[in-house]
């Protein structure tokens, strides 16, 4: 985000025209309030949805006739800044208050979740990375802004950033996986999407980067649960996407409820004021999480709620999400000398900016004919980007004896409850959607015109239905897909796991197919990686779907068939069983590494390895790495290796490069993925690939937070997949 002389101008002009109340207003969030309509209180209701004791249609028929609150007479009041929420026409007219009723005209701004796409839904974040396309992951991002823009979302609380270890904690879903570099990556390419439309003229957002910082080094993997670690570890894992995305101008940042080595990240001045704010130079603004500045009071570290946003504003935190804390307490504080003049200014002054970039003060507005365009459909282009991000998102994980693809001819069996929910392809945060465009894996079959009988036999949920499962199994077709996984509402926020093998009774409906000699391919719907233990040993192919947007099914029959050759990776390891979580591929290396020796770092009962490496994925070719040698410039290292499609039709393969550090004053970690690139080849064609790791991305955090290189020798790997690699080592003084 950068401003001209003229709108710099312009900012400094209004704030300084600006009264105490009204600088703090800027600081001010609101949503939505719900205040009746119903007869229980509304943390009842919300029981009653969660304990079943209405159901998910009942609870969304009371929330549409429900008495809502939009606080009119504080935004008139010029006491609000900013509204979470998604209705055009309801924002249209809140605009029209701010624009018009208050002194000095300042407009809203409207931010919402847009994670993985508004109206046309792409896939979940994890699952995107995985096909590691930047340029795809951008013209998603794009697509969202243009989107989130119709629907006068101006700002996004996207890209979510949290490189993710440990596959029980739910939100692995909204992110980009495992790697701090494809995280990077990711980040850059989001922010671009989102933002840069202000450059080339097309629709843009702000993008508001989360979550600041650490939150998914929650111990346990239990949702909102505390962090810590090294300033190495911070700085090296959990820092560099969203410093990637401060490079790229990203205009804010969502403060993480967690306390990371024993501060909660909303009041936490070393990582808004320090680092985001300093060493990164952000420009923008950084909002709480909802509800976080009040939530400092439980975590023990504010005495009452003026002493949370006195803590929260001083450290660097601008704008209040849900709490009123700062509209209730700050004038006084600031009166009181407990938060500067220049403090306030600085918190207000950065939130003006993004709203004069947004360009709001010349048009806050919701253009009503747009929005009926995107209401009667969504455009063409829009789902062909949804298919070509399904396509490239989906993974092969296993494919014994090439049993896939299967002619069409082949009649076979569909079981699984949620092979005909068209409702769950979506994911978790996705609030735009109209299940009419969403295509499940038995409409996309259908579609494909597939020969099939349907027995959905149990979901996440149920029990086995036996009479299905009868007719399965007395079927006389040989094979059987099975559509097993996760309901989106089991990851996302909240929704951390203890066990994240299949849940429910699906695997035994596996074992019993298996048991009955049919052959089973099994599709998977999830948001986590599962742990695949069993699955592994006997199913002969496994398809990773993960909750691949409106396209889904589309995207999955394409695959079953071959008219698609699979050429997405999963971006994060898949455990065999739940007791090995956290497994990631970058770890250090122990002084014993797991080994069939007794007295090295594993488990009795569990293997050492993942049950699916970082970065694996099959294709229906194969490919061969061949010929690594290294070439050093003054600059950088280049590998330069052969890869030939060895198999008998043509792929894409994601060629990944890796490097360790052999011998450092830290302890680093075995591998770090450092370059990757797609690449497209014919049948028996071979190419010679150069790829090159710049030495200045050799070197690492050190304790104190500073970057350091350190010569000496180094090991550098290429190949498809963390696991299965070609090394030659390089030594450099
Ligand atoms: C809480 C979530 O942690 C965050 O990701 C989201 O953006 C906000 N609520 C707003 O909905």
């Amino acid at each position: 985000m950068k401003l001209n002389d003229e709108q710099i101008k312009f900012v400094e002009e209004l704030l300084g025209k600006m009264t105490l109340e009204e600088k703090v207003g800027q600081l001010n969030q609101e949503s939505t309030s719900i205040v009746g309509g119903f007869d229980v209180p509304f943390e009842e209701l919300i029981e009653m949805v969660t304990d079943g004791r209405i159901s998910q249609e009942e609870f969304g028929k009371i929330m549409a006739s429900a008495e809502r609150d939009y606080h009119e007479d504080e935004i008139r009041a010029g006491m609000v800044s900013s509204f979470l929420d998604n209705d055009p026409r309801k924002i249209n007219e809140l605009q029209k208050i701010a624009v018009e009723e208050t002194r000095l005209g300042i407009p809203l701004l409207i931010g919402f979740d847009v994670i993985h796409g508004y109206r046309s839904v792409y896939p979940i974040a994890i699952a995107e990375a995985g096909s590691f396309d930047d340029e795809l992951m951008e013209k998603t991002a794009r697509m969202a802004a243009k989107e989130s823009r119709a629907y006068g979302i101006c700002w996004n609380f996207a890209p979510m950033l949290d490189v993710a270890r440990d596959s029980r904690w739910g939100r692995v879903s909204e992110g980009p996986g495992e790697d701090p570099y494809l995280a990077s990556k990711f980040a850059r390419a989001k922010i671009k999407g989102l933002q840069n439309g202000n450059e080339s003229g097309e629709c843009y957002v702000a993008a508001c980067t989360k979550h600041f910082v650490a939150y998914s080094a929650c111990e346990a993997g239990r949702d909102y649960n505390t962090t810590s670690m090294s300033l190495s570890q911070l700085h090296n894992v959990y820092l560099p996407p969203f410093k990637a995305a401060m490079e790229e101008g990203a205009c804010s940042a969502m403060a993480s409820f967690n306390d990371l080595n024993g501060v909660p990240c909303t009041v936490n001045s070393y990582t808004l004021r320090d680092i985001l704010k300093g060493e990164y130079d952000c420009k923008g603004f950084v909002v709480s999480d909802a509800n976080g500045i009040k939530e400092c009071v439980v975590h023990g570290i504010a005495e009452d709620e003026t002493d949370a946003g006195v803590k929260a504003l001083n450290a660097g935190l601008d704008m209040d999400m849900g709490t009123h804390i700062y509209y209730n307490y700050m004038v006084q504080a600031v009166k009181d000398g407990k938060v500067s003049m220049e403090t306030l200014d600085d918190a207000v002054r950065r939130i003006l900016s993004v709203k004069v970039w947004l360009g709001l003060f010349d048009n806050p507005y919701v253009d009503e004919a747009v929005i009926a365009a995107y209401e009667a459909g969504i455009p063409e282009s829009h789902k062909e980007l949804c298919l070509r991000a399904a396509e490239e998102s989906v993974v092969l994980l296993q494919n014994n004896d090439d049993i896939l693809p299967l002619n069409k001819d082949t009649k076979f069996t569909l079981v699984g409850e949620l092979a005909d929910r068209a409702d769950e392809v979506v994911g978790a945060w996705s609030l735009g959607w109209d299940v009419a465009d969403c295509v499940c894996v038995k409409a996309g079959l259908e579609a494909a015109g597939a020969k099939f009988d349907y027995y959905p036999v149990c979901g996440p949920e149920d029990e086995i239905n036996e009479k299905e499962l009868k007719a399965a199994i007395d079927s006389e077709n040989n094979i059987v897909i099975a559509v097993v996984g996760e309901y989106k509402s089991m990851s996302g926020e909240a929704s951390s796991k203890a066990d994240i093998t299949i849940p429910g009774q699906q695997r035994k409906m596996l074992q019993e197919l298996k048991a009955a000699g049919k052959t089973v391919i099994a599709v998977l719907m999830n948001g986590r990686p599962l742990a695949l233990g069993w699955e592994k040993e006997n199913i002969p192919a496994i398809i990773e779907g993960w909750h691949l947007g409106i396209q889904m099914g589309t995207a999955i029959a394409e695959v079953i068939f071959g008219d698609v050759n699979p050429s997405g990776k999963i971006s994060s390891t898949f455990s065999s069983m739940n007791g090995q979580e956290p497994m990631y591929y970058n770890h250090p290396n122990t002084g014993r590494p797991g080994s069939k020796s007794k007295f090295t770092s594993k488990y009795l009962d569990a293997p050492v390895d993942p049950c699916f490496p970082f970065g694996f994925g099959l294709s229906y070719t194969t490919f061969e790495y061949n010929d690594l040698k290294l070439d050093e410039t003054d600059d950088e290292i280049k590998a330069t290796f052969t890869l030939k499609n060895t198999g008998k039709c043509a792929g894409t393969e994601v060629a990944q490069l890796y490097m360790q550090d052999v011998c450092a004053s830290l302890v680093r970690p075995v591998k770090e993925l450092k370059n990757y690139e797609r690449i497209s080849l014919d049948a028996g064609e071979s190419r010679q690939v150069t790829m090159s790791l710049s030495k200045s991305d050799m070197g690492f955090y050190d304790n104190q937070g500073k970057y350091v290189f350190e010569k000496g020798l180094f090991r550098i790997y290429v190949g498809g997949n963390s696991r299965d690699t070609l090394m030659e080592e390089i030594r450099l003084d």
